[in-house]
């Protein structure tokens, strides 16, 4: 059956679809870039629409698999069906890598094939998440339309292949994926069980430096900062007589060392922008498809993309705009059995993103790897890994992939399923979490984490420090981590927040890293802790302001006065060396500074840790100022032992007064998801060891129904949801 919407194509001859395609890219473009003034990831199309939880009204939890109908025969489709069915999922991803089979000819749309399988899945009650299939283009696309493809930083065109070839500047590839989404919309916007949608598949890239992305970066730095005296300010421009003079010669910066030690020649500012520049262009890409759905499917559609945790490519807090609510990518069993610190803080940066619950569109369902592969997960880990999810505010699970690819470069990427199809142990695991979750769905809706605690996560800073990390290795993902992990350790839950979040509703805030500190910011955290908040702030944190100059300050600048210190001096430790780290009073032991340390004045601020070094024996490492209502704490040094960050975290919590409810042995993690008059302890043991952990008696454990005693035995990977 072809789709309606191809009829007006038809009429169109090659020339005139050809001059059409490029006179609205114009059109387009102009309209877009008058309109970017509104920075269109501030608008949220239809913002009327009622919020979509993941866990929609139904209550019913999504659970399911990747599939790819299209790998295997028609006949094989049922006995997959059968078997999801079987297992209890509900749901599964589709179609992100089809276009080619959905248009193989321009304007030619078949959807038979698709009608086909999704009509089965509805046989056996299974839904389908619809992806837009702009990852890849076809190769007629790439053919007919050269200029879609993206170009390398050393000038050359990608050659067609693999996956993510377009540039996201080209007018022509906006509008092919506009009608492809377009088209999919108008002809599954009343298939019974297409419940959402995925836009496209982890936005990240290529970056493009062809002329149109050039010439576009040019507009975009005209709408942001108007004149071109405004941008040699802001980029500082009088540095090596770099005064630009015309907006046309604007190159594309060098941003990204090729691989040397020395970081890209490029200035900081003009990469900070590039940076941001090619956020904004996917974050556009997806406002265009967002807007094609929203147009035409019904209400319940919900939109998602998946996300890929710390990736810092886009800044998520405006992809997630357009969006019902995030998905992600979760794929934490690489080398040896680790506690999966990461995955933890991931999800709950990607609940920070829409201050919302979130669903998980790919996990771990065996080995992964694409040249190579690496660890099989061993029995429970499947399980556990879905767990932890669950408990940091995953609403549904979705494994990548049903069925190990017999073809193409993931062959060694492993479903849940292997080459030979069978429902075997990795199978059956995952049947078992669908099942447990069944039971526990009643519970959970309504419920999220709630934390006294939170991190700021900020895309401005990780842009600023991008291929200029000042100390060597310096990344806010690890300064967090560093954090973040000792809270894991204690069983205190944290939020992962945006700097324009409320900081108002947390009792500790921590800003690791915070680099760009625009004097808005800055004001925002002094408020904060002269209302009674308690912050920390470390290495790094306020050196630039909001176009990644320094600030023309002595550090910490207008923090200084909440801090109650000065930082005249700074520097690298260099990987050769260590600095002793110590203060008997505070600190039970004596500890290794390493990487960089800030040479502390206090002015007011008490001491808790200082330098043994003979240079640095006058200042100070670690210190703790009283200002307002609050407290403001400053780390100014990385320190090697995680046994410092206990610590640390201890004193932050009582400052805060923050009860730390219950005692973990190591590798054990715990989070309580809550709401509705309900509280439901997460208790997940990451180790190949025996734990046991002190519990509230007479609670009910819900996964066995039983109820508890004093303390709870956790097996290899075992896990424990208790009712409080
Ligand atoms: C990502 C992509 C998937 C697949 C997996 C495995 O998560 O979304 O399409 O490529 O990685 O490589
Ligand atoms: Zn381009």
């Amino acid at each position: 059956m072809k789709s309606n919407c191809n009829e007006n194509f038809h009429k169109m001859k090659k020339p005139v679809l050809k001059s059409w395609l490029r006179i609205s890219t114009v059109v387009i473009l102009g309209v877009l870039i008058l309109n970017s003034k509104h920075s269109v990831f501030a608008q949220v199309i239809s913002p009327q629409r009622p919020p979509i939880e993941v866990l929609g009204k139904q209550g019913e939890m999504l659970i399911g698999a990747d599939y790819y109908p299209e790998h295997w025969p028609k006949e094989r489709w049922e006995t997959d069906l059968k078997l999801m069915k079987e297992a209890g999922f509900n749901v599964v991803r589709l179609a992100e890598f089809a276009w080619v089979l959905m248009e193989p000819t321009e304007g030619q749309f078949e959807f038979d094939w698709l009608d086909e399988f999704l009509a089965l899945a509805d046989k056996y009650e299974i839904r389908a998440i619809l992806g837009t299939p702009t990852a890849v283009m076809p190769a007629w696309a790439a053919r007919k339309y050269p200029e879609t493809l993206a170009t390398k930083k050393n000038g050359q065109q990608i050659v067609w292949g693999a996956r993510k070839n377009n540039c996201f500047s080209n007018g022509t590839y906006r509008l092919l994926s506009e009608r492809i989404t377009r088209a999919m919309a108008e002809h599954f916007k009343n298939t019974p069980n297409v419940i959402g949608w995925q836009t496209d598949n982890e936005f990240a890239g290529p970056v493009c430096h062809c002329d149109r992305c050039r010439a576009n970066f040019q507009d975009w730095l005209r709408n942001k900062y108007g004149t071109l005296e405004k941008l040699n300010t802001a980029w500082g421009t009088h540095f090596w007589g770099h005064k630009v003079q015309t907006w046309g010669e604007i190159q594309v910066p060098d941003c990204d060392s090729e691989g040397g030690n020395w970081s890209p020649s490029g200035n900081p500012s003009a990469c900070y922008d590039w940076r941001q520049f090619n956020s904004w262009l996917n974050v556009r890409f997806q406002h265009d498809q967002v807007k094609a759905i929203r147009k035409v499917c019904p209400e319940h559609h919900f939109i998602t993309h998946n996300l890929m945790s710390f990736h810092p490519e886009i800044n998520y807090y405006d992809l997630g705009k357009d969006l019902d609510f995030v998905s992600w990518d979760n794929y934490p069993v690489w080398y040896k059995p680790t506690i999966s610190y990461g995955a933890a803080m991931a999800a709950d940066l990607m609940r920070g993103i829409k201050q919302k619950n979130f669903l998980i569109m790919e996990q771990t369902a065996g080995p992964c790897g694409w040249g190579v592969f690496y660890r099989n997960t061993r029995p429970g880990e499947i399980r556990k890994i879905a767990y932890q999810q669950l408990a940091h505010g995953a609403d549904g699970q979705i494994w990548f992939r049903w069925r190990t690819c017999t073809a193409g470069r993931e062959q060694y990427w492993h479903g849940l399923l292997g080459h030979d199809g069978k429902p075997l142990r990795r199978y059956k695991e995952a049947a078992q979490v669908a099942s447990e979750y069944r039971k526990l769905e009643k519970y959970l809706r309504g419920t999220t984490v709630k934390s006294d605690v939170a991190i700021i996560y900020d895309y401005h800073s990780i842009w600023s420090l991008w291929g200029q990390p000042g100390f060597e290795g310096n990344n806010v993902r690890d300064a967090i981590a560093r954090y973040y992990n000792a809270f894991f350790r204690a069983g205190i839950n944290v939020d992962m927040i945006s700097p324009e979040a409320d900081l108002s509703k947390y009792k500790l805030v921590l800003a690791p890293d915070l680099i760009i500190l625009p004097d808005k910011l800055a004001d925002k955290l002094n408020d904060y802790v002269k209302n009674g908040g308690v912050l920390l702030t470390d290495c790094r944190t306020g050196v630039k302001d909001e176009t990644n100059l320094a600030h023309k300050r002595t550090l910490p600048g207008l923090l200084s006065p909440m801090l109650g210190i000065e930082i005249e001096e700074y520097g690298a430790i260099t990987p050769d060396m260590e600095y002793e780290l110590k203060n008997e009073n505070t600190f039970s032991g004596s500890y290794s500074a390493i990487h960089y340390c800030d040479w502390i004045t206090s002015k007011g601020a008490e001491v808790l840790a200082g330098y043994e070094q003979w240079h640095l024996k006058s200042f100070a490492a670690v210190t703790r100022n009283s200002y307002g209502q609050g407290k403001g704490w400053y780390v100014g040094t990385i320190v090697k032992e995680e046994a410092f960050y206990d610590e640390l975290i201890s004193k932050l919590l009582e400052d805060a007064g923050i009860k730390t409810y219950i005692d973990l042995p190591i590798g054990v993690e715990a989070s309580i998801r809550q709401g509705n008059g309900t509280k439901l302890l997460f208790l997940i043991n990451h180790t190949e060891d025996q734990k046991k952990i002190i519990i509230p008696v007479g609670k009910k454990e819900l996964i066995s129904g039983e109820k508890t005693s004093e303390s709870i035995e956790l097996g290899i990977y075992e896990v424990a949801v208790i009712e409080l």
